[in-house]
């Protein structure tokens, strides 16, 4: 093999990589040292803006299977026969900290998926977490702000943290499943995924069914306590990379199985909660856990930066037999993730390799920009309709059609009759075993005990209290015994 040349940008070979070039040998530096120049220009645009939310993640390459039957419920090509397999990129990832922060936190962790489909790319963009903290998007900068660095402290604040969720009723449940055990998971690959949201599939006779998706984690579960995940992330900021990177490089690759539940659309109108929101969960015994097929991750991505940090998912990458419900976060995520991506990677991120659909080439009358490396024949159009045979629309919606009725308005959480803040919370801490209520009252108590503000604990106390009378009362003796300590 030839020896590899060292290059500028333009390719013209270099000569010296180690002295610049200067005015005689003690002298000032040459303007003319293009070598110079342009490492350190180009060393200084190294970085692009993080995410503004799960900014640290690792990603990882793989399949998806189809094991099951579900052509009774959707259309979707990549999921039409038992075997069928679609290449798939994951990323997980912490939501709160910025880039650099540790893996080991009590923290929802994000699973944000990819499926290359011959048509098209699908995005499911979840969590660990089957419910979330709000219920509309128009409070989630107020959330995140919450959670993330004070403007003055610099630093995540108990006062913000706890004073938001003062205000948020809604929260409890997410809450009780964060300050639970599975709030600081071991490792990615020992954690569930679900697409948190109920999502809308559409079979091949134009019949709609709700879904909600679950990866079952095949790893089995595992998770940390809140000492033993300090002493790791004082150890290994990156534990969750390591541990993602090494099995994958050992050839130890993860699996999940999915499963979905499915409620016809017809039952949706009546079911006794609102089954768009996304603080709740189906029950299993309502609607069962039906199995579709599995994910495996089999290689590591080459490039962290190129691959895992400018990859973007988007809720709003559907594909035939797929498409959104009324969940009014959904509504407010499909246009987030895009207008993100534009800002963050530019508009013509969608051809950056991790994110190109390259198992059904894009073919549009979108142009131009910064960066733009697709592009037609000679003879393409730019323009549409057109008599020059370019791309036409299919006129076949992705989806079956929704009705809607009302009058329109900002509607206050009162005003939706079936939207209990609290009864869910409290099932799934009366499901809890006592170890396990134990582990909770110390974490909340932990967090809830270091506010400064007597009305805000108050606040947060009353949505426990409401969400089960004893799980309300233990958090109470426990905030109070530990300020008495302080
Ligand atoms: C990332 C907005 C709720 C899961 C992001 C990003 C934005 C965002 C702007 C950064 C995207 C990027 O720069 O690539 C929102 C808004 C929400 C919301 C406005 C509510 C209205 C949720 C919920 C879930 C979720 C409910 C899970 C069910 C994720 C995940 C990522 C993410 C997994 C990281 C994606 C990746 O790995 O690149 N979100 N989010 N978000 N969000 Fe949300």
């Amino acid at each position: 093999m030839s020896k590899r040349v060292l290059t500028t940008e333009s390719g013209a070979p270099v000569a010296d990589n180690q002295n610049s070039a200067s005015a005689g040998v003690g002298g000032p530096l040459l303007l003319q040292d293009q070598h110079l120049l342009e490492k350190l220009a180009r060393f200084n645009r190294e970085r692009i803006p993080e995410r503004v939310v799960h900014a640290r993640g690792s990603g990882a390459y793989g399949y998806f299977e189809v094991t099951d039957d579900v052509t009774g419920f959707t259309r979707a090509d990549f999921l039409s026969e038992v075997g069928k397999r679609t290449e798939t990129f994951i990323r997980f990832s912490t939501v709160a900290d910025n880039l650099g922060g540790a893996d080991a936190v009590r923290d929802p962790r994000g699973f944000a998926l990819k499926f290359y489909t011959e048509e098209g790319n699908y995005d499911l963009v979840g969590n660990n977490t089957p419910v979330f903290f709000i219920k509309d998007p128009i409070k989630f900068p107020d959330f995140i702000h919450s959670q993330k660095r004070d403007p003055f402290t610099g630093k995540q604040e108990p006062d913000n943290v706890w004073d938001f969720w003062a205000h948020s009723p809604e929260s409890t449940h997410q809450i009780t499943w964060l300050m639970g055990d599975r709030g600081i998971p071991a490792s990615y690959r020992h954690m569930d995924g679900f697409g948190s949201h109920t999502y809308q599939w559409t079979n091949a006779e134009g019949e709609a069914f709700f879904v909600k998706y679950h990866f079952k984690t095949n790893q089995g579960i595992r998770c940390l306590s809140s000492d033993q995940a300090a002493e790791i992330a004082g150890k290994d900021a990156n534990s969750h990379q390591t541990d993602l990177l090494q099995a994958i490089e050992r050839g130890v690759n993860p699996s999940w199985t999915l499963y979905v539940q499915v409620m016809p659309a017809a039952e949706a109108a009546d079911y006794r909660f609102n089954p768009f929101d996304v603080t709740k969960v189906w029950p299993h015994a309502d609607y069962p856990l039906q199995r579709v097929g599995r994910l495996v991750l089999d290689r590591n991505p080459d490039n962290v930066f190129a691959e895992v940090e400018q990859a973007a998912f988007s809720p709003n990458n559907f594909v035939p037999g797929i498409t959104a419900s009324p969940d009014k976060m959904l509504q407010g995520r499909l246009f987030a993730y895009a207008d993100a991506h534009r800002y963050r990677l530019g508009v013509n991120h969608t051809q950056l390799p991790v994110n190109a659909p390259k198992n059904a080439p894009a073919d549009n009358y979108g142009r131009d920009g910064f960066y733009a490396t697709r592009y037609g024949s000679r003879h393409d159009k730019n323009y549409e309709p057109n008599s020059y045979d370019g791309p036409a629309q299919t006129d076949a919606p992705l989806g079956a059609p929704a009705e809607v009725s009302g009058w329109t308005g900002t509607y206050a959480y009162a005003q939706h009759v079936k939207d209990d803040h609290f009864f869910q919370a409290g099932e799934l801490y009366r499901l809890m075993s006592s170890d396990e209520k134990d582990r909770l009252i110390a974490n909340i108590a932990g967090g809830l005990s270091q506010v400064s503000r007597d009305d805000v604990i108050e606040k947060n106390l009353a949505h426990f209290h409401a969400a089960d009378p004893e799980y309300g009362k233990r958090v109470e003796e426990a905030v109070r015994s530990l300020r008495e300590d302080q």
